[in-house]
């Protein structure tokens, strides 16, 4: 069911949030897998949003601050490239650096923003609407790995479409995943849609595995968060002190994220005790790495047609520009 709420007078808020049983059966599932998992999108809670703004600002991150000057840098280019369009931002998080395209394509009339994260989507398109008066700003609370059903808003029905997914969040799934996302992603955004998506490219452990676990311990303290929310919306009785962090580069070509256990433990969920030992691990992301022809290669698998790419001068980041269906 969509509810379209006037959140603010210019922001329209679409609430799609999957329910909370979905987290305890996701969560439940995850936790009995002879490697436990639990799924990225449920870091995200408030704390967790913000402690991923944190993560951000550290200088071990070079993520968010080379992505940004991409996009700084090649404004222009970009702008050209999808200023007729309806702009949707896949996991907009605190809707930072769609300002910098929004500063270069000031006649842009709608931003569409889909997080899962309530909340945080809600403060961080009102800070945005308020910052850019004259712009459309759609929030949709949504899981954008499940099939969206997406609302039917009249303003957007036959205008170009192009996604925006900044922040290399495509390495958190599968390469598989990653090609059917896309695949869903081509066919959400129509013929003529494109996609402006933040790619980390492969480099040294050196500097990838630090970026991941920093010296605040904010990254450690970001998944370990996962356990706080577990505790307060699920009932679990995860001794959050009784558990540590780790990351790593495998160099299959990814960053992996464990929270470990201790001591041997057992953990409640309902009535289903959940045993872990000394060492044992549950994995709370992968973030995987991909060279420019890697990724285009990808992007081909899912059908859409690799256009632009742009990078920093040090090579660590990428800015792809992917068309569909005969798009620009
Ligand atoms: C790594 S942060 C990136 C935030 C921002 N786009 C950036 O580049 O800095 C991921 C964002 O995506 C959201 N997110 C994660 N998984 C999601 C999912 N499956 N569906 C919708 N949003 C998701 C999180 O709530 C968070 O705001």
């Amino acid at each position: 069911m969509t509810l379209a709420t006037d959140v603010k007078a210019h922001v329209k808020l679409y609430d799609l949030h999957p329910p909370i049983d979905d987290f305890r059966a996701e969560a439940l599932t995850g936790l009995m897998k002879q490697q436990k998992t639990i799924s990225p999108k449920f870091l995200y809670d408030k704390s967790g949003a913000e402690l991923f703004d944190a993560i951000c600002t550290l200088d071990e991150y070079y993520l968010t601050r080379t992505e940004m000057a991409i996009l700084q840098t090649y404004a222009h280019d970009i702008a050209d490239l999808i200023s007729d369009s309806v702009l949707i931002e896949f996991g907009s998080g605190s809707s930072q650096k769609i300002r910098i395209l929004l500063d270069a394509i000031p006649r842009l009339q709608t931003y569409i923003a889909l997080d899962i994260s309530k909340q945080h989507l809600q403060e961080s398109c009102l800070n945005l609407a308020e910052a850019y008066p004259l712009l459309e700003t759609i929030a949709v609370c949504t899981d954008y790995t499940q099939p969206i059903d997406f609302p039917n808003i009249p303003s957007i029905d036959k205008k170009r479409k192009v996604g925006f997914f900044p922040g290399s969040s495509i390495g958190n799934l599968e390469p598989e995943a990653a090609i059917e996302f896309l695949k869903q992603t081509g066919q959400l955004l129509g013929p003529r849609g494109g996609l402006l998506i933040g790619v980390d490219l492969k480099k040294d452990r050196t500097i990838l595995e630090p970026a991941y676990d920093d010296r605040q311990g904010i990254s450690a303290a970001f998944a370990l968060n996962l356990l706080t929310r577990m505790n307060r919306e699920l009932g679990t009785d995860f001794n959050v002190d009784a558990f540590t962090y780790r990351a790593f580069y495998n160099p299959v070509g990814r960053i992996e994220m464990y929270i470990v256990s201790l001591i041997d433990q057992v953990v409640h969920l309902d009535d289903v005790e959940i045993p872990f030992w000394k060492g044992e691990t549950l994995r709370t992301e992968y973030s995987y790495k991909y060279s420019l022809e890697e990724f285009r290669d990808l992007a081909r698998a899912a059908g859409l047609q690799p256009n632009q790419v742009w990078t920093d001068p040090e090579q660590l980041f990428s800015v792809h520009y992917l068309s569909v269906d005969g798009g620009k």
